[in-house]
């Protein structure tokens, strides 16, 4: 005769010391906010051209209402030669016909007000288009001219000035410098464009600059904006004297994803043009012109690729910006231990300074989370997968992404989500190449797939002509065959689906007050398994528990659950899942 004999079963319980306390109560909206980032060409078109704008959004915004986000961020709608969907701006106080009229953005924002959605806009500092007044300014005006002082002209080195400045190279490929052509018609000076050819950096050394980006702030703040999202924060300021960079330039995480275990990279801070210390005095000033505006505090939120976190949360300073991006995050792997180390690390990191952390797992620079948590390794996240590269799993994906943000939205600050993971969407992993627009795609010769398979315009109605996207067919990017059955309308109301999901977590984090609640990691229940305690004053404790191992995991005796990413299993919690449960 055989006996199984039972492990005596661990206790569960809260670690000695809580990672992080709760939140000072009356604290201000953006230290738990969800916000909502709209990709404007991608999510609703009004009339039919394919590309969605602004009248678009106005129509469907009770779809956000009845999701329950608290605000929204919409990438630029600005006037723009579209060389990178618009972050390449020609004028930063108008729309973009392509995307609607000024009137337009104005009733958008009353109408989003009225629901109780704030609206923060995307602001691009770092560079201009070359189409911008002022860069045309530049180029008319000539060596050595006021005009040319606002952007980084330098003449060339070699002996007739025909090899670039330096070695920089642009982030979307190729090097960072263009040579101009004189008014004269001879070969002339040279500019520096981090980005793109058609995104001339800006000078931020140079007063105007700093005067003319006060206003625009201005300008939308009295318009009734609520606050701004900062394209590249950390990339304002260059090393003075420019000097040579000795290794590639990359902004979007290839120093961000990496295994934990392994040795850290250098510090961002290292390359001459990101995270130089510079760029603090700015955000200092505008600071000061958002807090002149009184409550509700209008923010601002800083796009800022920066290692290590330390650094990071330097932008998130009292006096300086209300959030950053957490890419950290984003970029880790999914395993338990990461994520839990990971958590523990930005909590005390932001802590430090007295922020509120900013939760993010997609956005319209990055591979959808449902399709990365389905390749075969995350460990270093491509960027763009293309119809000859390693295909996701899409069921285990999905599985994963739905549990990946079940945990990411019961830990309190604020956090992001992208327009479409709330449908479970993934990437367009196969679109023909005829179709991609993206110009990291062009400048590295097809190297780079790019970003377009996380931007193809949203389903909303299965069967419709472009899913619903536009009264028409068209849409500015094919959408793939199976965007259809993750079509709002197959999902409104439907037990299970990924948007009830979406929907109820999104309920529960409110009811409870998670987004400003202490968290304390949790022993007891195994090593492949996230645990975690969120608790506030005045309401029950809520357990997270995400497991990523093999087998199931028992909840202590006592646990409700209120919420489950995937159906329990005998009540215990299966693979891949994240529970959230009162204990
Ligand atoms: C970051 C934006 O999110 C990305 O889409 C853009 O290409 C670069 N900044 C340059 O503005
Ligand atoms: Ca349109």
């Amino acid at each position: 005769m055989t006996f199984t004999v039972q492990p005596a079963l661990a206790e569960v319980r809260e670690a000695a010391d809580p990672v992080h306390a709760e939140d000072r109560p009356g604290a201000p909206w953006w230290r738990s906010a969800v916000i909502y980032q709209i990709y404007p060409r991608s999510w609703a078109d009004s009339n039919g051209d394919g590309i969605g704008d602004l009248p678009g959004i106005t129509a469907r915004l009770s779809y956000l209402r009845d999701l329950g986000v608290d605000a929204v961020w919409l990438s630029p709608f600005y006037p723009s030669p579209q060389a990178d969907a618009g972050y390449d701006v020609a004028d930063y106080r108008d729309v973009d016909p392509l995307f609607g009229s000024l009137a337009d953005a104005d009733v958008l924002l009353r109408r989003a007000h009225e629901l109780g959605i704030k609206v923060v806009v995307d602001l691009v500092p770092n560079h201009s288009s070359d189409e911008h007044a002022w860069f045309q300014a530049a180029l008319a005006a000539g060596p050595g001219s006021p005009e040319r002082a606002r952007y980084i002209f330098r003449d060339g080195t070699g002996p007739h000035g025909e090899l670039p400045p330096n070695n920089w190279n642009s982030v979307f490929g190729g090097r960072a410098w263009t040579r101009v052509t004189e008014a004269d018609g001879s070969a002339g000076q040279w500019y520096l464009h981090l980005f793109d050819t058609k995104q001339p950096d800006f000078d931020w050394q140079h007063p105007e600059v700093r005067a003319e980006f006060e206003s625009v702030l201005r300008f939308w703040l009295d318009r009734g904006v609520d606050g701004f999202r900062v394209d590249v924060a950390h990339g304002l300021i260059k090393q003075p004297g420019l000097p040579d960079w000795h290794d590639r330039t990359t902004m979007l995480g290839a120093h961000v994803e990496h295994d934990h275990s392994e040795h850290r990279p250098e510090p961002t801070h290292a390359t001459p043009y990101w995270d130089q210390d510079g760029v603090h005095e700015v955000y200092r000033a505008w600071r000061t012109v958002l807090d002149s505006y009184g409550a509700p505090d209008r923010i601002l939120c800083a796009e800022a690729w920066v290692e290590p976190q330390e650094r990071a949360v330097r932008y998130v300073r009292s006096d300086e910006m209300h959030q950053a991006f957490n890419f950290d995050f984003l970029g880790t792997p999914w395993r338990a231990e990461a994520l839990t180390d990971t958590i523990a690390r930005s909590l005390r990191s932001s802590d430090s300074v007295g922020a509120p952390t900013t939760w993010v797992l997609s956005n319209h620079d990055v591979v959808r989370h449902a399709t990365r948590l389905g390749m075969p390794s995350t460990e270093s996240r491509p960027r763009g997968i293309g119809a000859g590269d390693a295909q996701p799993d899409r069921e285990l994906g999905l599985r994963r992404a739905r549990a990946a943000t079940a945990l990411m939205l019961a830990l309190p600050g604020s956090a992001y989500l992208y327009q479409g993971e709330e449908l479970g969407l993934p990437e367009s992993t196969d679109m023909p190449d005829e179709f991609r627009q993206d110009p990291t795609f062009r400048r590295t010769g097809g190297a780079e797939i790019g970003r377009d398979g996380c931007r193809v315009p949203m389903p909303w109605v299965k069967g419709a002509p472009s899913l619903g996207f536009g009264p028409g067919p068209l849409a500015w990017l094919p959408q793939p065959e199976v965007y259809g059955a993750y079509a709002v309308d197959q999902q409104v109301g439907v037990p299970g689906s990924t948007l009830e999901l979406y929907r109820s977590l999104l309920a529960v984090r409110h009811a409870h007050a998670l987004g400003t609640g202490s968290l304390s990691l949790v022993e007891g229940l195994g090593e492949d398994v996230v645990a975690l305690s969120n608790d506030g004053a005045g309401r029950d404790r809520v357990l997270v528990v995400t497991n990523l191992g093999k087998s199931v995991v028992e909840l202590p005796e006592g646990a409700e659950v209120v919420v489950a990413s995937s159906p329990l299993e005998a009540g215990a919690v299966p693979t891949d899942t994240t529970v959230w449960a009162r204990w």
